[in-house]
Protein backbone atom coordinates (compact mmCIF):
# COMPACT_ATOMS: atom_id res chain seq x y z
CA UNK A 1 0.00 0.00 0.00
CA UNK A 2 1.01 3.62 -0.88
CA UNK A 3 1.68 6.16 1.83
CA UNK A 4 0.97 9.54 1.47
CA UNK A 5 2.01 12.39 3.81
CA UNK A 6 0.72 16.06 3.65
CA UNK A 7 4.16 17.22 1.10
CA UNK A 8 3.03 14.15 -1.56
CA UNK A 9 0.54 15.43 -4.27
CA UNK A 10 -2.49 12.74 -4.14
CA UNK A 11 -2.65 10.78 -7.43
CA UNK A 12 -5.79 11.97 -9.59
CA UNK A 13 -7.17 14.28 -12.01
CA UNK A 14 -8.85 16.74 -9.88
CA UNK A 15 -7.27 19.98 -11.29
CA UNK A 16 -8.43 19.09 -14.84
CA UNK A 17 -12.05 21.05 -15.64
CA UNK A 18 -15.07 19.48 -14.49
CA UNK A 19 -16.99 17.01 -16.59
CA UNK A 20 -20.21 18.05 -18.41
CA UNK A 21 -22.28 15.89 -15.92
CA UNK A 22 -20.35 17.14 -12.82
CA UNK A 23 -20.63 20.91 -13.88
CA UNK A 24 -25.17 19.85 -14.73
CA UNK A 25 -25.12 19.03 -10.70
CA UNK A 26 -23.51 22.09 -9.38
CA UNK A 27 -26.07 23.83 -11.51
CA UNK A 28 -29.15 21.68 -10.46
CA UNK A 29 -27.64 22.27 -6.45
CA UNK A 30 -27.55 25.93 -7.13
CA UNK A 31 -31.31 26.16 -8.36
CA UNK A 32 -32.59 23.82 -5.43
CA UNK A 33 -30.90 26.35 -3.11
CA UNK A 34 -32.04 29.31 -4.55
CA UNK A 35 -35.54 27.20 -4.49
CA UNK A 36 -35.10 26.20 -0.15
CA UNK A 37 -34.03 29.88 -0.50
CA UNK A 38 -37.24 31.55 -2.12
CA UNK A 39 -39.42 28.59 0.01
CA UNK A 40 -38.32 30.51 3.62
CA UNK A 41 -40.38 34.18 3.03
CA UNK A 42 -43.31 31.92 0.84
CA UNK A 43 -43.78 29.55 3.84
CA UNK A 44 -43.61 32.51 5.91
CA UNK A 45 -46.68 33.98 3.92
CA UNK A 46 -48.41 30.92 2.79
CA UNK A 47 -47.42 28.17 5.59
CA UNK A 48 -50.34 28.75 7.86
CA UNK A 49 -47.82 28.04 11.10
CA UNK A 50 -47.77 31.47 12.52
CA UNK A 51 -49.95 32.30 15.33
CA UNK A 52 -53.85 33.58 14.78
CA UNK A 53 -53.38 36.08 16.86
CA UNK A 54 -52.56 39.50 17.85
CA UNK A 55 -49.88 39.90 20.16
CA UNK A 56 -49.35 42.16 23.19
CA UNK A 57 -47.80 42.94 26.06
CA UNK A 58 -49.43 43.03 29.30
CA UNK A 59 -48.16 42.98 32.63
CA UNK A 60 -48.22 38.89 34.61
CA UNK A 61 -49.83 39.74 37.77
CA UNK A 62 -52.36 41.67 35.91
CA UNK A 63 -53.07 38.45 33.41
CA UNK A 64 -53.47 36.98 36.33
CA UNK A 65 -56.10 38.87 37.70
CA UNK A 66 -57.70 38.64 34.47
CA UNK A 67 -57.38 34.83 34.61
CA UNK A 68 -59.03 34.79 38.16
CA UNK A 69 -62.05 36.36 36.98
CA UNK A 70 -62.11 34.36 33.96
CA UNK A 71 -62.42 30.97 36.32
CA UNK A 72 -65.15 33.05 38.85
CA UNK A 73 -67.15 33.79 35.88
CA UNK A 74 -67.17 30.42 34.27
CA UNK A 75 -65.99 27.95 36.71
CA UNK A 76 -67.79 24.57 37.04
CA UNK A 77 -67.79 21.90 39.98
CA UNK A 78 -64.97 19.49 38.66
CA UNK A 79 -63.68 16.42 40.36
CA UNK A 80 -59.81 17.49 39.53
CA UNK A 81 -57.41 19.13 41.63
CA UNK A 82 -57.44 22.18 39.12
CA UNK A 83 -60.31 25.03 38.73
CA UNK A 84 -62.48 24.09 35.25
CA UNK A 85 -63.94 26.40 33.26
CA UNK A 86 -67.12 25.96 30.60
CA UNK A 87 -66.93 29.45 28.77
CA UNK A 88 -69.41 29.94 25.93
CA UNK A 89 -68.39 30.07 22.66
CA UNK A 90 -67.26 33.35 21.51
CA UNK A 91 -65.62 34.41 24.82
CA UNK A 92 -62.14 35.12 25.90
CA UNK A 93 -60.43 32.30 27.00
CA UNK A 94 -57.46 33.16 29.48
CA UNK A 95 -55.37 30.19 30.08
CA UNK A 96 -52.43 30.95 32.35
CA UNK A 97 -48.91 28.87 32.71
CA UNK A 98 -47.09 29.36 35.97
CA UNK A 99 -44.77 26.46 38.18
CA UNK A 100 -46.44 24.12 37.52
CA UNK A 101 -49.42 24.18 35.90
CA UNK A 102 -51.81 25.35 33.14
CA UNK A 103 -54.91 27.06 34.14
CA UNK A 104 -57.59 26.47 34.64
CA UNK A 105 -58.95 23.43 32.66
CA UNK A 106 -61.62 24.51 30.04
CA UNK A 107 -64.51 22.93 28.42
CA UNK A 108 -65.05 24.04 24.83
CA UNK A 109 -67.66 23.08 22.15
CA UNK A 110 -66.26 21.76 18.70
CA UNK A 111 -67.38 24.40 15.91
CA UNK A 112 -67.25 27.09 18.12
CA UNK A 113 -64.35 29.99 18.09
CA UNK A 114 -62.84 31.33 21.18
CA UNK A 115 -60.01 34.14 21.28
CA UNK A 116 -57.62 32.01 23.51
CA UNK A 117 -55.33 34.74 25.73
CA UNK A 118 -51.70 32.75 26.92
CA UNK A 119 -49.33 33.92 29.36
CA UNK A 120 -46.83 33.06 31.89
CA UNK A 121 -46.68 34.27 35.15
CA UNK A 122 -43.19 33.90 35.91
CA UNK A 123 -40.79 32.41 33.10
CA UNK A 124 -40.85 30.61 29.86
CA UNK A 125 -42.85 27.83 29.53
CA UNK A 126 -44.07 25.62 25.93
CA UNK A 127 -47.63 25.18 25.73
CA UNK A 128 -47.70 21.98 24.31
CA UNK A 129 -51.58 20.36 23.09
CA UNK A 130 -51.45 16.63 22.92
CA UNK A 131 -52.68 14.32 21.02
CA UNK A 132 -52.87 17.45 18.57
CA UNK A 133 -49.43 17.88 18.82
CA UNK A 134 -49.79 21.84 18.52
CA UNK A 135 -46.66 24.33 20.30
CA UNK A 136 -46.52 27.39 21.24
CA UNK A 137 -43.87 29.54 22.91
CA UNK A 138 -44.84 30.96 26.28
CA UNK A 139 -43.54 34.04 27.60
CA UNK A 140 -44.23 35.95 30.68
CA UNK A 141 -44.92 39.72 29.70
CA UNK A 142 -46.99 38.85 26.47
CA UNK A 143 -50.56 38.18 25.77
CA UNK A 144 -50.77 35.95 22.70
CA UNK A 145 -54.73 36.57 21.75
CA UNK A 146 -54.60 33.17 19.55
CA UNK A 147 -58.24 32.78 17.34
CA UNK A 148 -59.09 29.43 17.80
CA UNK A 149 -61.59 27.39 16.60
CA UNK A 150 -61.80 23.18 17.82
CA UNK A 151 -62.49 20.94 15.28
CA UNK A 152 -61.98 17.44 16.72
CA UNK A 153 -64.33 16.63 19.78
CA UNK A 154 -62.13 14.94 22.60
CA UNK A 155 -59.94 15.49 25.86
CA UNK A 156 -56.67 17.26 25.27
CA UNK A 157 -53.57 17.37 27.35
CA UNK A 158 -51.16 20.23 27.96
CA UNK A 159 -47.78 19.52 28.58
CA UNK A 160 -45.08 22.45 29.17
CA UNK A 161 -42.07 21.53 26.65
CA UNK A 162 -40.02 24.49 27.94
CA UNK A 163 -37.86 23.25 30.67
CA UNK A 164 -39.14 25.34 33.84
CA UNK A 165 -37.81 23.53 36.43
CA UNK A 166 -38.19 21.12 39.16
CA UNK A 167 -41.55 20.42 38.41
CA UNK A 168 -41.54 21.01 34.87
CA UNK A 169 -42.90 17.50 34.18
CA UNK A 170 -45.80 18.26 36.01
CA UNK A 171 -46.93 20.99 34.44
CA UNK A 172 -50.25 19.83 33.04
CA UNK A 173 -53.56 21.20 31.90
CA UNK A 174 -56.49 20.10 30.36
CA UNK A 175 -58.88 21.30 27.39
CA UNK A 176 -62.24 19.28 26.84
CA UNK A 177 -64.01 19.74 23.30
CA UNK A 178 -67.77 18.62 22.94
CA UNK A 179 -68.94 17.11 20.49
CA UNK A 180 -71.42 20.60 18.56
CA UNK A 181 -74.50 18.90 19.23
CA UNK A 182 -73.94 18.14 22.76
CA UNK A 183 -73.53 21.52 23.37
CA UNK A 184 -75.83 22.33 26.06
CA UNK A 185 -74.99 19.25 27.91
CA UNK A 186 -71.69 20.63 29.33
CU1 LIG B 1 -43.36 24.97 32.38
CU2 LIG B 1 -41.75 23.33 31.81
Amino acid sequence: MEMHTGIVSPKGVWWKPASQQEKLWVVIAFVWCMVLFAMMPLWHAKGGQNPSGIRSTVDPTEFKQRTDRFIEEYGVEDDSDYPTVAPPPGSDLYLLGQKWAWVPAMRLQAGASYTLHISSLDINHGFGLYPANINFQVVPGYDYALRITPNKPGEYYIVCNEFCGIGHHSMLGKIVVAPAAAGGAL
